[in-house]
C-alpha cells in the first residue's frame, strides 16, 4: 500500500471523496486501514468504550495509548489524533502536547477543535512542523447540546468565518460535524482545503463516522449514521451460545482440546 500523505489528501479535492473512520484499537484499524484515507483516533473514545457523558474527560495518555494501538494496526495509513479537551489553549501547552503525542504514537497529525479562538495556535503548531487538521461546526469538547448548527444567520457565519480562519493559520483539511448542508456546502465551496462531513451532507470532500456506530455495536444511531452491519446482534448470538455451551457441559468441544 502506498503511503497516504498530506499532498495526497488534498489533492482529492473536487477529484475523489475521501473516506474516513474512526478507530480506537489495533484490531478494528487492520481493518479500517485497507480501505479508508484517514484514520481518525477520536477522543469520542472517551463516549463509546469509556461511557463517559462527553468527551472533557479524555486524556492526553488515553488518547496516546489508543494511538499507538491504532498505529500498530495501520501502520501505512494516515493517521490523525485528536488533542482531548484543555490540552491545547495557549501555544507552549498545545506544541509540547501535540509534540508528545506525535512522538509518542508515530501518528501523522492531531485534530483540535475550534474556529478563529484557536487560529494563532494552529498557526504555531503548523510552524513548528506539526500537521494539523481543524474541526468546525458543532464542537463536542465545548458543546451544551448537539443540535445542527448554521440554521441561524450569525451562527452560520461564524462558523464560515471560523473554517476561513484556521484554513488561512494552516490546517491541511477541516471535519466539519453536525451543519445544515447549504452551510456545508457553503465551506466546501470557499476554502481550498478538503473537508470532511460527520452529519454535514454530501456536498463535504469527504465523510467520516464513529466506526462503532456505523457498524451497529455502539446502540447510538443518529439521523446522519448509516448502519452497515448489526454487530452487536452478532457479538450477542456468540455469547448466548457460548454460555449456553459453558453452561450445560458441551464446551469445551474434542477439538478445544490438549491431549498428552
Ligand atoms: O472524536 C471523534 O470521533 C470525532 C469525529 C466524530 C469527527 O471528532
Amino acid at each position: 500500500m502506498k503511503k497516504i500523505t498530506i499532498e495526497s489528501i488534498q489533492k482529492k479535492k473536487n477529484k475523489q471523496p475521501i473516506a474516513c473512520l474512526t478507530s480506537y484499537t489495533k484490531p478494528i484499524a487492520e481493518i479500517a486501514g485497507k480501505y479508508c484515507d484517514i484514520i481518525l483516533v477520536g477522543d469520542s473514545l472517551g463516549m463509546v468504550l469509556y461511557g463517559m457523558k462527553n468527551t472533557k474527560n479524555v486524556t492526553l495518555d488515553m488518547m496516546i495509548a489508543h494511538a499507538k494501538s491504532v498505529r500498530l494496526g495501520a501502520k501505512k495509513n494516515f493517521v490523525v489524533v485528536d488533542m482531548p479537551y484543555k490540552t491545547y489553549q495557549n501555544k507552549k501547552k498545545a506544541y509540547s502536547n501535540a509534540l508528545k503525542v506525535i512522538k509518542k504514537t508515530k501518528c501523522d497529525a492531531v485534530k483540535l477543535e475550534g474556529g478563529k479562538k484557536i487560529e494563532k495556535i494552529i498557526e504555531h503548531l503548523v510552524k513548528k512542523g506539526i500537521p494539523v487538521m481543524g474541526h468546525v461546526g458543532l464542537l463536542p469538547q465545548y458543546a451544551k447540546n448537539f443540535k445542527t448548527r448554521g440554521k441561524k444567520k450569525n451562527e452560520r457565519e461564524k462558523i464560515l468565518n471560523d473554517a476561513t480562519s484556521i484554513t488561512k493559520a494552516g490546517v491541511f483539511a477541516i471535519v466539519i460535524e453536525c451543519v445544515v448542508e447549504s452551510l456545508a456546502k457553503a465551506i466546501t465551496k470557499k476554502i481550498k482545503i478538503p473537508t470532511i462531513g460527520i452529519g454535514a451532507s454530501k456536498y463535504c470532500d469527504g465523510q467520516i463516522l464513529v466506526i462503532d456506530d456505523m457498524i451497529g455495536l455502539s446502540n447510538f444511531y443518529p439521523k446522519f449514521v448509516k448502519q452497515y452491519s448489526k454487530v452487536r446482534k452478532i457479538v450477542d448470538k456468540s455469547v448466548r451460545e457460548y454460555c449456553k455451551d459453558v453452561k450445560t457441559g458441551r464446551f469445551p468441544f474434542k477439538k478445544n482440546i490438549y491431549r498428552s
